[in-house]
């Protein structure tokens, strides 16, 4: 049997501080269960005494969720632990992640420390960590610009006081992976105690290399990689899990490895990721990019209808990737044609949601004469995005644009009060005419700083999927929403991302006092 690699998702810790993302507690709850049932082995789900807010989610996500090992990260001080042990300590599996900077530019100049300094701290924190739980993960930061010896004395040092799992972060994305796959195989042969642990390996990818140097870090012994989903993350963001988990699957005949991810949810959880973060993927991003399985040239195209494998490594099947029109549903196809094409992309709503799924279905088979899965999909999106009662309704949104006059919109809401709200406004064009019009019935504050459109499908009856984002003072939020009226989709976005602003939010960017960890 090959080895296991265990998959170690930080898309709620590590992700969620990309610049621009703003997840609301309940975004985490639902990304968190989505980890579920793509089987990651550890969620880690906030960085709980960065913020009350993430401390509750981080709670929230340990509470309910069962499979993975639940985490949250931790400064090496007691305030830390303590702090993700409250949050966790309900999980059915918690593990406290502490970690603490080894290099010497982090050791001076980020915590004023020495060497000496840092040795005591980390064994102290361990300890006070072990006390709580039994599973402890060390992470010694910048570690791929650390002192190899200082690194290899100090993981010594936290295994003795407990550590189970040791992962080794390029924190900065430095490494080369032929350098790191040597930096890790280093560790483990001259770190006493290593062979007790699970060694892990957590990188970013500023250089572009992150996957490559999670596989070289598995390759040199490791066996847990730390990623997100997306590869979003600080900066330009960490291992993408979607990435590494193919890799391993696709190559396995070289690599020898598995993980139990269930790769057919990679896709759904995916875009669940990519419209809760308001992170739009790049087309030809790998695995999950709209072009990853799109093929231009008569050339090509040629082979892979002869034979998919001519052109294709994967089977876009494996990572529930939806056909692109092989199967299709139209206005009078029933509830239980949708219902069972959504089961086999995998998509269990409940009743509730199903409902507004197929009525939204029906809207949308109204004016298009073909819904395939890509146009399913966005609208489970949509209808499965709000869990909490959204504040504001769309009720109407009426536009009158020209080439010539001013454009002017009509909307009508309906209010927390359940009560319908309406007024118009204009605008320098037909969308800034809605958001004003929304504007002045809501008299929410704010400041739109993005708005991109992108099609669903191909063709003139194609929805059209908005995205948003606004910032509220200090904070920023996403909003999304797809029909094939592009106008009626802003109006919607623009409410989600208003909703979004009135909901609890989760983001330690957002609340937390104290600096974030450097990533
Ligand atoms: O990049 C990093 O070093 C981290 C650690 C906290 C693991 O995110
Ligand atoms: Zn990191």
């Amino acid at each position: 049997m090959s080895d296991k690699i265990y998959i170690f998702d930080t898309t709620l810790r590590d992700g969620e501080q990309s610049a621009g993302i703003g997840f609301t507690i309940d975004d985490k709850v639902q990304i968190a269960r989505q980890l579920a049932k793509l089987n990651v082995d550890i969620i880690e789900a906030g960085f709980p005494a960065s913020s009350p807010g993430d401390l509750e989610a981080v709670r929230a996500i340990a509470k309910e969720i069962r499979g993975p090992i639940i985490t949250g990260l931790a400064r090496a001080n007691i305030k830390d632990i303590d702090a993700t042990w409250q949050a966790v300590e309900v999980a059915e599996t918690p593990r406290i992640h502490v970690f603490l900077s080894t290099s010497d530019i982090h050791v001076a100049h980020q915590l004023h420390k020495n060497r000496e300094d840092v040795m005591e701290m980390a064994r102290t924190a361990v300890a006070h960590a072990k006390r709580y739980c039994s599973d402890v993960e060390f992470s010694p930061m910048d570690a791929t610009r650390s002192d190899h010896e200082f690194v290899y004395q100090l993981l010594a040092a936290v295994i003795e006081e407990g550590a189970t799992t040791i992962n080794i972060p390029d924190t900065v994305g430095y490494a080369i992976p032929k350098q790191f796959e040597a930096f890790v195989r280093s560790c483990m042969e001259k770190v006493p105690g290593i062979e007790k642990t699970r060694v892990s390996v957590h990188c970013h990818n500023d250089l572009g290399m992150a996957t490559a140097n999670s596989l070289a870090g598995v390759i040199g012994g490791a066996r847990q990689i730390e990623g997100a989903i997306n590869g979003i993350g600080e900066r330009a963001g960490n291992t993408s899990i979607e990435e590494v988990v193919m890799a391993i699957k696709t190559r396995a005949d070289f690599l020898d490895m598995h993980t139990d991810v269930n790769t057919r949810e990679l896709y759904a959880t995916s875009r669940l990721v990519e419209r809760l973060s308001g992170m739009p993927i790049q087309p030809h991003k790998a695995i999950v990019g709209k072009n990853a399985f799109r093929h231009s040239s008569g050339i090509h195209q040629d082979g892979v209808l002869k034979m998919r494998e001519t052109y294709e490594i994967m089977n876009p099947a494996d990572i529930g990737v939806p056909a692109g029109g092989s199967i299709v549903l139209t206005k009078v196809s029933g509830s239980h044609g949708v219902r069972s094409r959504l089961s086999e992309l995998g998509i269990e709503p409940d009743e509730a949601e199903f409902r507004r799924i197929f009525q939204a279905f029906k809207d949308v088979a109204d004016v298009k004469d073909e819904v395939d899965d890509r146009d399913l999909m966005a609208i489970v999106s949509e209808q499965t995005q709000f869990t909490v009662e959204e504040a504001w309704k769309l009720d109407l949104v009426q536009v009158s644009s020209s080439d010539h006059g001013t454009p002017t919109a009509t909307v009508r809401l309906i209010g927390p009060d359940g009560e319908p709200h309406q007024d118009a406004a204009i605008g320098t064009g037909p969308v800034d005419a809605i958001y004003r019009a929304i504007n002045r019935v809501t008299q929410v504050t704010n400041e739109l700083t993005e708005f991109s459109v992108k099609s669903v499908t191909e063709g003139i009856d194609a929805q059209g999927e908005v995205t948003i984002r606004i910032e509220t003072g200090e904070r920023t939020f996403q909003g999304r929403a797809s029909d094939t009226d592009i106008l009626v989709a802003s109006a919607r976005a623009y409410l989600h991302a208003l909703n979004r602003s009135l909901m609890p939010i989760a983001t330690a960017a957002e609340h937390a006092p104290a600096p974030a960890p450097a990533r």
